[in-house]
């Protein structure tokens, strides 16, 4: 890779402690930002600390040349609107404004498909189109889905006030084949409604944490929108029948043979050179 020292915050959580270990894999230095120090983690310099206190994120960035941002609270369903909006959309500006200031100039901030508003609104919402892609137009109702969109905004101010270069990493339903995987899985393909909002997509967490390190090589300044998936859903069902049974109203803008995701990966692949390793055996 060609940085040599990478904070990770949210290294704790699910995606975070991937990440360290292919960092670790890879030989790169790893400072972690963590609400709690679980004890095990493989970063040479563990913070413990609020992502939007800029003195704790200060002392997380000593030497960093890159940022992978994950802190967030990472679904609506369980805190106050209040503290899912705030937490995310300050942790974000107060990282990479830091980030900027401390000369960092490559950064990927994990951003999420559930920004277009289907996956957390209170009621069956329907894309406008599938494949989807980066220009699908929002139809937020949620706290979670708004802050990162605010996210998204955030960066791309960010990377014009610092010249960075920030990838929002557009992640689906993120699980490990030896964890929440298989039991969502099940579940998706006895009853398709269940991960209907998600539009059946997925990517195993070692494939988000390459996605990850990827986003970190992209030089050119700017904010880079990246939505990244497994190119097969998670079910046995065509997708083409599942989106006239789940969402008749949607424009199928292309074929979507077989259980062909139906999002837009080729920037992941023109930009990222990302194309998903861990398909789980449907
Ligand atoms: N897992 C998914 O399916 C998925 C899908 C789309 C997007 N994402 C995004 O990816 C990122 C990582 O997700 P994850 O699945 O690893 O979540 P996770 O909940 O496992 O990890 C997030 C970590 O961030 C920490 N955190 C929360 N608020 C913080 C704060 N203010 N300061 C410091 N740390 C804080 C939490 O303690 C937790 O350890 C999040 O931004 C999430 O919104 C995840």
């Amino acid at each position: 890779m060609s940085v040599q020292r990478v904070l990770v915050t949210g290294a704790a959580g699910l995606i975070g402690r991937a990440t360290l270990d292919l960092l670790d894999v890879r030989g790169v230095t790893a400072n972690a930002l963590v609400l709690e120090d679980p004890g095990d983690l493989p970063a040479e310099l563990v913070i413990e600390g609020d992502a939007a206190d800029p003195a704790v994120v200060r002392a997380a960035l000593a030497g960093a040349d890159a940022v992978i941002h994950l802190a967030a609270i990472a679904t609506p369903e369980r805190d106050p609107a209040e503290k899912v909006f705030a937490c995310n959309t300050q942790s974000t500006f107060t990282v990479l404004e830091q980030a900027g200031r401390a000369g960092v100039t490559r950064a990927c901030v994990a951003s999420s498909q559930a920004a277009s508003g289907l996956v957390f609104a209170a009621r069956d919402l329907h894309p406008a189109y599938v494949p989807v892609d980066h220009d699908l137009p929002s139809q937020i109702e949620d706290p979670y889905a708004l802050s990162k969109q605010v996210d998204e905004l955030t960066a791309a101010m960010m990377a014009r006030r610092h010249g960075m270069s920030v990838v929002a990493l557009r992640l689906p339903y993120v699980g490990g084949f030896g964890d929440r995987l298989p039991d969502f899985a099940r579940r998706s393909a006895a009853d398709p409604a269940v991960h209907a909002r998600g539009l059946w997509s997925y990517l195993e967490t070692r494939d988000a944490a390459r996605a990850c390190l990827l986003a970190l090589e992209v030089t050119e300044p700017g904010l880079h929108p990246v939505l990244v998936a497994a190119p097969l859903t998670l079910v046995p069902q065509p997708t083409e029948e599942l989106m006239r049974r789940y969402h008749p109203t949607t424009e199928v803008r292309s074929p979507l043979p077989g259980r062909t995701v139906p999002f837009d990966l080729s920037r992941a692949v023109d930009l990222l050179g990302f194309v998903a390793e861990y398909r789980y055996p449907v």
